[in-house]
């Protein structure tokens, strides 16, 4: 039942978003009483849970407060400066629900819950060092691999410019100190780096099922509308990491990850390393690709050389007793490493480095 999906949802944003928390509850109640709510999610009553209706919903709603057609809410709302109320919000949702639910029952139907979350790139850019100073010493080189950064499920192909975002340690900005993009990557340890090393990335292309044009407002808004509205730190990074890419902007191919891929590797660059990655992507993937991906990967790797090498670098949960664990895995080859670099939190930081084999 829809109302239960979206109590179940609320509860998923406990202890992180309050204000989704609330609206998810009282839209959950107003669902079984039959109220505008219902209205809302016509034609969504047998969805499942993996299509998140309740996020869903919540989406449509805070899209409305950021195109500034809801000022009634707007106020709860801290992405456009508000202060939730939370005993309130649902009266001053109400006529909002009520004024706009066929664009909202629209862009329910219409839209997918889709993220792209910046602070990911930290991860990425220390595993990228990493792989690029492992290639060149398999190699017998002095000197880092360049790197060309081939990236499957992309989305907005936001985590496409690590080399041009800033990472603020303690004592030193790796990557670019000026910036428009300045991470806090909260790193207990270091990449096993020199870390002095610049970064060099000569390529960089993407691909998404559903790929997101953020150089247009309805691919910024559509980011945007999915991240709740009261995690400031996470909002402020998306507007940030939107605005660097305004300025640098790189094209994210409609396409499904093995066909693309097997275009993308089918020509290696002499003296770069290629690079595949992906992060929190995997388990959206079907078997039959999962199946193709493995295939075209390991056609790949087999024809790595010293001169030509290949990466595999993703960022992908795995279940542990009693949650997930999001782990940075780097395999390189034809130098035989396999390294399971270290874990953090789903949002790439905070992130601990912690070298062991990748089995
Ligand atoms: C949770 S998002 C992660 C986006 C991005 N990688 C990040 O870390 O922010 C998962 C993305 O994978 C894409 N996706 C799922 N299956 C795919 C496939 N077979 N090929 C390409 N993209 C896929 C989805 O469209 C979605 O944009």
């Amino acid at each position: 039942m829809l109302a239960e999906l979206f109590a179940a949802a609320a509860h998923g944003c406990r202890d992180r978003s309050p204000l989704t928390q609330r609206l998810l509850t009282d839209a959950a109640e107003d669902l079984r009483q039959g109220g505008v709510t219902t209205r809302i999610m016509a034609g969504s009553e047998r969805d499942r849970e993996g299509s998140a209706p309740g996020l869903r919903f919540a989406g449509a709603v805070h899209r409305l407060v950021l195109e500034g057609r809801a000022p009634g809410l707007a106020k709860h709302y801290p992405s456009v400066g508000g202060q939730p109320n939370l005993p309130t919000l649902w009266e001053d949702a109400l006529p909002v629900l009520e004024g706009h639910a066929d664009v909202l029952r629209h862009r329910v139907h219409a839209t997918v819950v889709q993220t792209n979350e910046p602070g990911r790139s930290a991860p990425l850019y220390g595993g990228l060092m990493v792989a690029a100073q492992e290639a060149a010493k398999a190699a017998h080189r002095h000197v880092p691999f360049c790197v060309r950064l081939l990236e499957v499920g992309a989305s907005g192909g936001l985590n496409l410019r690590p080399h041009h975002v800033g990472y603020q340690l303690e004592d030193a900005v790796l990557g670019d100190p000026d910036s428009l993009l300045v991470l806090d990557p909260e790193w207990t340890g270091r990449p096993p780096a020199d870390l002095g090393h610049r970064l060099r990335v000569v390529g960089r292309a993407g691909c998404d099922l559903n790929p997101v044009d953020v150089s247009t407002e309805d691919g910024r808004l559509h980011l945007s509308s999915f991240v709740w509205a009261d995690q400031l730190v996470r909002w402020n990074r998306l507007r940030d990491a939107l605005d660097l890419a305004a300025t640098d902007p790189v094209r994210v191919d409609r396409a499904a990850g093995p066909e693309w891929l097997a275009r993308q590797l089918g020509r290696a660059e002499r003296d770069v390393l290629t690079v595949v990655w992906h992060s929190v992507v995997w388990q959206y993937v079907s078997p039959a690709d999962r199946a193709m991906g493995r295939a075209v990967l390991a056609d790949a790797a087999a024809k790595a050389t010293p001169t030509t090498p290949l990466a595999l670098l993703v960022f992908e949960p795995r279940r542990t007793d009693d949650d997930y664990r999001f782990e940075l895995l780097l395999k390189l080859w034809p130098a035989g490493i396999s390294l399971n670099l270290g874990h953090g939190a789903g949002h790439g930081t905070p992130f601990t480095w912690n070298v062991t084999p990748w089995e």
